[in-house]
């Protein structure tokens, strides 16, 4: 069966650097306390007006540009939020119209931080069967809408920040042509994707919701409902083993160990996630790539968004083993392996 492989990347963040010293003006809260917390030093918000769909089209046109593509070319789009523009349609639409092409089909992910993965699956399984040949794959956030910038949601508002990453999917030209010469082939080695719903709670946004009646009420501002709310404790602890454990699952898969993997991203939760992931995986700094110092959590855009960074930057080169893993709201959790 043909392999799926990432034709090229592309991101697009807002131009407004918001620093921890400008949440600190509304909020409780610190640089120092922010930094040592979460390794974040600042993020970026959108302007009045700018939506997902124009961030994901904005780093969508970037990859069409990588890939000497346009839009026409594309068969499928898939788009990956927690943060859609409006409650429905999905995001996905808007995004297609942005992009100016008809007809084809668009599937919103609502998978959270691991959505950039779920969406990659069924990319994946799209491709190799077949069904679509140039899939664009895009994650994209706009958080600051939603945070409640003031002490009672200052846990959640330093953290998280606005952004898009997209990829280009297509069928792997050939089976060969890594710089290992091991003749492994490039593209795609699998995809792994979990959840546990018993964990729902831990990390949600629990109003605007179609289980009440009527689905927004002032009652609900007035509790906080609106507002990004998280068991820290628990995503912390939950992050730190699921996501090596997924790493893991999917290098017993291919039949490799932790010795083959070239570079690893981590879903950009939290820098002292980030860390006790790669401490668990015994992995020197130069096998592993994070940014989130610089954009926050970007939730379902922090993986394409890291990825494409870490192209640009050249520290991933055509052959290396790439491994991607995630953890989310939901709980969500799952991996990649890429031979790029
Ligand atoms: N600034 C200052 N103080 C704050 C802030 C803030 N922005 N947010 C919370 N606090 C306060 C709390 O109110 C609490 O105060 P209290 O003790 O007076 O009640 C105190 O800080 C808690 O701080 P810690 O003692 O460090 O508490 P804890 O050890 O529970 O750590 C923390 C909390 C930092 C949130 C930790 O649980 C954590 O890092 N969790 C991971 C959460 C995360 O990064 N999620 C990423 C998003 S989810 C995802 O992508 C998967």
């Amino acid at each position: 069966m043909r392999r799926t492989h990432v034709i090229s990347t592309g991101f697009r963040v807002p131009d407004r650097v918001i620093t921890n010293d400008e949440l600190a003006s509304m909020m409780d809260t610190s640089d120092e306390w922010i930094r040592q917390r979460s390794g974040i030093a600042e993020r970026r918000w959108v302007e009045e007006g700018e939506a997902g769909s124009d961030l994901g089209a904005g780093a969508a046109s970037l990859a069409l540009e990588r890939a000497g593509m346009t839009a026409d070319d594309l068969d499928c789009l898939i788009v990956a939020t927690l943060s859609p523009d409006h409650f429905f349609p999905g995001t996905g639409v808007f995004l297609q119209r942005k992009l100016g092409i008809r007809d084809i089909p668009c599937l919103d992910v609502r998978n959270q931080c691991t959505g950039f993965l779920y969406g990659l699956s069924v990319a994946d399984a799209w491709i190799r069967t077949g069904r679509y040949a140039r899939v664009l794959l895009v994650g994209t956030e706009v958080h600051s809408t939603g945070l409640h910038k003031n002490d009672f949601g200052r846990d959640t508002a330093v953290l998280f920040g606005d952004g898009a990453g997209a990829v280009i999917l297509g069928p792997a030209e050939d089976g060969r042509g890594n710089r290992n010469g091991s003749g492994s082939q490039r593209g795609i080695l699998s995809v792994h994707i979990h959840a546990d719903g018993r964990f729902a709670e831990k990390l949600w946004v629990e109003a605007p919701a179609s289980k009440y009646n009527p689905l927004i009420t002032h009652g609900h501002i007035d509790a906080g409902l609106t507002c990004p709310r998280m068991d820290g404790r628990e995503v912390f602890r939950q992050a730190v083993s699921r996501m090596p454990q997924a790493v893991h699952e999917a290098l017993d898969a291919e039949g490799l160990s932790i010795d083959d993997v070239d570079m690893l991203i981590a879903h950009q939760a939290n820098l002292r996630i980030c860390q006790m992931v790669q401490r668990a995986l015994k992995l020197p700094d130069h096998r592993v790539y994070n940014n989130i110092q610089r954009y926050g959590n970007t939730t379902a855009a922090s993986l394409p968004i890291a990825l494409h960074e870490c192209v640009e930057e050249g520290r991933l080169q055509r052959g290396d083993l790439l491994c991607l893993t995630a953890f989310g709201s939901g709980f969500t959790w799952g991996s990649a392996l890429i031979r790029w």
